[in-house]
């Protein structure tokens, strides 16, 4: 398909059938997918958000998913980098947590490849929540009111263990979901939901800045990993899980979603650029060339001008909080 460039360099009829073809691709889908191996119910959801928060979850009982994914910091920390057990510093930013039901690889490098797999991994590791999945099911066990909520999820007396947890955990996690923002109803068809600047942005978008290249559809990530020439360091991102040959991986690391993007940041794996205008800028100048990046990665020149309309496109893609209520832990 060729590049929409926007209403001011194709004639009206072109652009405008560019336009609705790209439009589409942005639509949302309706309803959530669920895997037939953990598929959802009330109960399940309910279980798994009552984990979620649950701070008995770690060894000290003081860190829950939530301390780090907290719904009302857009299901993030705030933070450059997250800050672990023991208050130590870890090396990368706490993502948000939403739309993940659609995701196929998650972590930033993309080492789990389900979100029951993922659930894991925090849990487990020394620097986050330093806990064992033998202990979890043991603090649980001791917890009656989790009998019930177990019961009601999986059935049976003994349904209390650590697969259990972890399916749980990811059913609620997939009922995350970005409410509906301006842009979705333009996309709908609504013209005056966002307005012109924002429009002109979304030219910008799948035009000449090239962005939707790698943050494409309606969750604005192609589920791939990439280098897009950031400073680096030791931390070889998906390079680390493939072989040395593939050079490509090297410093690649997932594409983000940018939907309720925190517009005051930080932003990126390490939280190493601090504002929106550090990151357009970023890409403006291309990012650094190695041998890893990204070919889709090019100097773009960008006036005053359209880096503000690129910025109120990104501020279209953000939907109004919505409110959450906290579950009552047993
Ligand atoms: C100490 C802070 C902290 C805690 C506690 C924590 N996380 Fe995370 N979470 C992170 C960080 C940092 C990453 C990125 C890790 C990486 O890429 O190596 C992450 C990544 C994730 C991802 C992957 C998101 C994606 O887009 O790929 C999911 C899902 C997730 N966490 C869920 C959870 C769940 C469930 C719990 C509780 C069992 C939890 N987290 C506890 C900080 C935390
Ligand atoms: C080659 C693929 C690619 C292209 C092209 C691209 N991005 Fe990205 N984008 C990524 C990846 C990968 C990251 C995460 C990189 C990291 O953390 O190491 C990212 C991160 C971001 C972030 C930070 C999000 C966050 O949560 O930290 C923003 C904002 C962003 N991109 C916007 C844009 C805009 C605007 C454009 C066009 C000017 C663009 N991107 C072009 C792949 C791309």
């Amino acid at each position: 398909m060729t590049r929409f460039t926007g209403p001011a360099s194709t004639p009206v009829g072109a652009s405008q059938r560019d336009l609705a073809a790209w439009k589409d691709r942005f639509r949302r889908p309706d309803g959530v997918p669920h895997p037939k191996t953990n598929p959802a119910t009330p109960e399940k959801v309910v279980l798994g958000k009552t984990l979620f928060f649950d701070p008995r979850l770690s060894r000290s009982s003081s860190v829950s998913c939530a301390t780090c994914h907290n719904p009302s910091l857009g299901w993030s920390d705030g933070l450059s980098r997250a800050v672990g057990f023991g208050m130590v510093p870890l090396s990368r930013r706490t993502p948000q947590v939403r739309n993940l039901a659609w995701g196929t690889a998650f972590q930033w490098d993309g080492r789990a490849d389900s979100l029951e797999a993922q659930a894991r991994m925090p849990i487990t590791a020394p620097d986050e929540m330093n806990m064992s999945m033998d202990l979890i099911v043991e603090r649980l066990k001791a917890l009656p009111g989790y009998k019930q909520l177990f019961r009601d999820a999986f059935g049976g007396e003994e349904s209390i263990g650590a697969r259990n947890v972890t399916a749980a955990l990811a059913t609620f996690q997939r009922t995350i979901v970005s409410g509906e923002a301006p842009f979705d109803r333009w996309i709908k068809g609504e013209e005056e939901a966002i307005g012109p600047d924002a429009r002109r942005g979304f030219a910008l978008f799948t035009g000449k800045a090239n962005c939707a290249a790698c943050h494409s559809g309606w969750r604005f990530t192609d589920d791939s990993f990439h280098d897009i020439g950031l400073r680096a360091d030791d931390d070889l991102g998906r390079g680390k899980f493939v072989p040395p040959s593939v050079t490509a991986m090297r410093y690649a690391f997932k594409t983000p979603s940018l939907r309720d993007l925190r517009m005051q940041g930080p932003y990126m794996h390490d939280g190493q650029l601090s504002s929106l205008d550090a990151v357009i800028e970023h890409y403006v100048k291309g990012g650094e060339r190695r041998p890893s990046l990204s070919f889709e990665m090019k100097p773009v020149e960008l006036s005053v001008q359209e880096r503000r309309y690129l910025t109120a496109f990104l501020e279209s893609l953000a939907a109004e909080p919505s409110s959450l209520t906290l579950p009552q832990l047993p």
